[in-house]
């Protein structure tokens, strides 16, 4: 069975009620359900963990070396300048999605750019929370080719 650790980043937790113009009215706990709910059709395990702190983060993808065959994570604003987590997922080598809710190229300019991307297999964004079953299916299908 495949493992994946699911991340959130800052703010995230906020979910339903921040600006919900751009990030919609679903919970985070609604979100981390239907992934569930998703990981167990496909017969994968995950977990999921939300932080507003840098070091937070890092700690639970230093964790996932011994248990997750690969990563989803949502940094939230962390994407656009945490060299930090660029570095732990870099470390860490799983294979991993970068998600975000709404479309970081349509927004403002700072947003345009991760540092994150480098250092993940692929991104997607701009998809509401559907982005996190794509990223799901985009990470098993991936490990099953290989
Ligand atoms: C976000 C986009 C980021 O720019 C922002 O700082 C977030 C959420 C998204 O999911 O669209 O916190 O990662």
């Amino acid at each position: 069975m495949r493992r994946i650790l699911v991340v959130h980043g800052p703010n995230l937790n906020l979910l339903g009620t921040r600006q919900p113009e751009i990030y919609g009215t679903v919970t985070l706990a609604e979100i981390d359900a239907a992934i569930e709910r998703a990981a167990q059709e496909r017969n994968a395990e995950v977990r999921t963990y939300q932080s507003n702190s840098e070091g937070a983060l890092i700690d639970a993808l230093h964790e996932a070396r011994s248990w997750a065959d690969a990563v989803i994570i949502n940094a939230g604003a962390y994407t656009h300048y945490s060299y930090a987590i660029a570095d732990a997922l870099a470390a860490v080598n799983l294979p991993a999605v970068e998600v975000h809710l709404s479309n970081i190229y349509a927004r403002d300019q700072w947003r345009r750019h991760s540092v994150l991307a480098p250092v993940v297999t692929g991104s997607i964004c701009g998809f509401g929370p559907r982005g996190y079953i794509l990223a799901l299916d985009a990470v098993l299908d991936l490990m099953n080719d290989k």
